[in-house]
């Protein structure tokens, strides 16, 4: 039995470095198994295939062996060149580029082009890049009646999904992904579509006319000035915020196989056009575990008012009601989020020049307080990257629930990257978990409506 796993395994798949192998004995029967160790080059990313198990019968009826594995807590569900993480390090990399020296040095649309391409543009190609989706960033008039449709009160996230989804109606030939042109154009329309419509959400929510885009203006500038313009001829905007906004969308650009870019992908499997993945990637986004967190941070922050109410604060978390620090603890980083720091430094810089936000000393002492917690330390909840980023927002007059938005539009650009990647991967197939059936047995049918069941 070990010998056919193994010749099944070496067959067919694409080559991660197999080293070793993990012997399984079944109690129930008495037999080993051994299922081949794969290396994908970097320390602890060891793994066997799930297939592997499915080998384990106790006769020939039998379904084989399956792995219950609730929220993916420890299931590779691709193999991936994007981005690498080491949660206990605090080390993220796109592309084997670290994070701190794209945020130092590269442009968002640079780090778009990277995640999607894996190497970092040439002159030539950044600038038909850039010219290409500056080309597409206007929408269809009728995509800004559409949106005129929604309440005045409407979360800017729902409206950014119900349009971005929308935009598929407008482009059914983006349904051809398996054609490299329309792929590359849909791309394309994402990345310059996704802002506009944040911004006319953002428009929308103050009740003020949409800014159609410019574009003589670099992306983050265009972004602004759709958001902030109002009767200038030409909207210059704050350099400092333009730089904060570059880094910000720059952090935020892609993180591995998140809840969202997990949506995107299980989405995209059932080969739907790329608007809609995306679409089902902004709603994940819109959690408030996930990217709605940046939004609960500040109303958080709001609730508790003032430092002297963290402590009851600190304790009403600890008391096990459900109640969490937002913007703290992270599935993968079991350490400081490299994220959160570079936004500290960011935050310093943008409150140097707006002046201190009101809410950061009480964001400053609760961090102060769980970084030595033992709560929080023997959990390894440290801060992640929409701790300090709302605060940030808000100091450049952000309303609070936009926060998220500026997420998603950042996010469009490792959404689409890795769905690309996943419609190439030839191990992909439609996303398809099983379960473990713990509803009744067979029993038959009689009304409860109607006396006498079946006639
Ligand atoms: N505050 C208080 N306790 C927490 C927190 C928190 N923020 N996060 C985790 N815990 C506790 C949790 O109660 C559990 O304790 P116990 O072992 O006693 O039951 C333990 O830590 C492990 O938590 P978990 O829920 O099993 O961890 P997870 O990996 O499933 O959840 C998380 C990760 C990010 C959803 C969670 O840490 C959380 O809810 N954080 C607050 C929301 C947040 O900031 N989300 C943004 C994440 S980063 C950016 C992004 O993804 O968009």
């Amino acid at each position: 039995m070990s010998d056919k796993v193994r010749a099944e395994v070496g067959g067919g798949h694409a080559p991660l470095g197999g080293s070793g192998s993990l012997e399984i004995r079944d109690t129930r029967t008495g037999k080993t198994y051994a299922a081949p160790i794969f290396e994908a080059g970097v320390v602890g990313d060891e793994t066997i295939r799930g297939m592997d198990l499915r080998q384990i019968k106790v006769d020939s009826e039998d379904f084989g062996l399956m792995v219950y594995d609730p929220a993916f807590m420890n299931t590779a569900s691709c193999k991936s060149a994007i981005t690498y993480i080491d949660g206990d390090r605090g080390i993220l990399r796109y592309r084997g580029y670290p994070i701190e020296q794209l945020a130092e040095g590269a442009t968002f649309l640079e780090v778009a082009w990277l995640l999607r391409k894996g190497e970092l543009p040439t002159k030539q190609e950044y600038d038909k890049w850039v010219h290409d989706i500056s080309y597409h960033t206007y929408v269809h008039e009728n995509v800004r009646t559409f949106m005129q449709g929604f309440r005045y009160d409407a979360h800017p996230m729902s409206m950014l999904c119900g349009t971005v989804a929308a935009l598929s109606s407008f482009y059914p030939q983006a349904s051809d992904i398996h054609d490299p042109q329309e792929r590359n154009l849909s791309i394309i329309r994402l990345l310059a579509k996704v802002p506009t419509l944040a911004a006319f959400a953002y428009r929308h929510i103050k009740g003020l006319p949409f800014i159609y885009p410019d574009n003589r203006l670099s992306y983050v500038e265009n972004f602004l000035s759709m958001v902030a313009r109002m009767s200038e001829p030409k909207y210059e905007a704050n350099p400092l915020f333009v730089k904060a906004l570059e880094v910000l969308f720059i952090l935020h650009a892609d993180h591995e196989q998140n809840c969202s870019t997990n949506a995107v992908r299980a989405v995209g499997s059932s080969h739907v056009d790329p608007f809609s993945a995306v679409a089902a990637g902004i709603v994940a986004l819109y959690g408030p575990l996930h990217g709605g967190a940046n939004e609960q941070v500040l109303r958080m922050i709001e609730v508790i008012n003032h430092p002297r109410n963290i402590p009851d604060f600190i304790a009403g978390v600890k008391g096990g009601k459900g109640q969490r620090l937002m913007g703290f603890g992270h599935r993968v980083y079991k350490s400081y989020d490299p994220r959160a720091k570079i936004v500290k430094r960011l935050a310093d810089e943008v409150f140097q020049v707006v002046g201190i936000d009101k809410d950061l000393e009480i964001a400053l002492e609760l961090e102060r307080i769980a970084l030595s917690d033992d709560y929080f330390i023997s959990r390894k909840l440290y801060p992640n990257v929409d701790f300090y980023t709302g605060l940030i927002y808000r100091s450049m007059a952000f309303p609070v629930d936009f926060f998220t938005v500026l997420f998603a539009v950042a996010r469009t650009a490792g959404w689409l990257a890795q769905w690309e990647e996943m419609l190439l991967d030839k191990e992909q197939k439609i996303a398809r978990p099983r379960q473990i059936y713990i509803g009744p047995g067979e029993r038959t049918y009689q009304s409860k409506l109607k006396p006498g069941g079946l006639k």
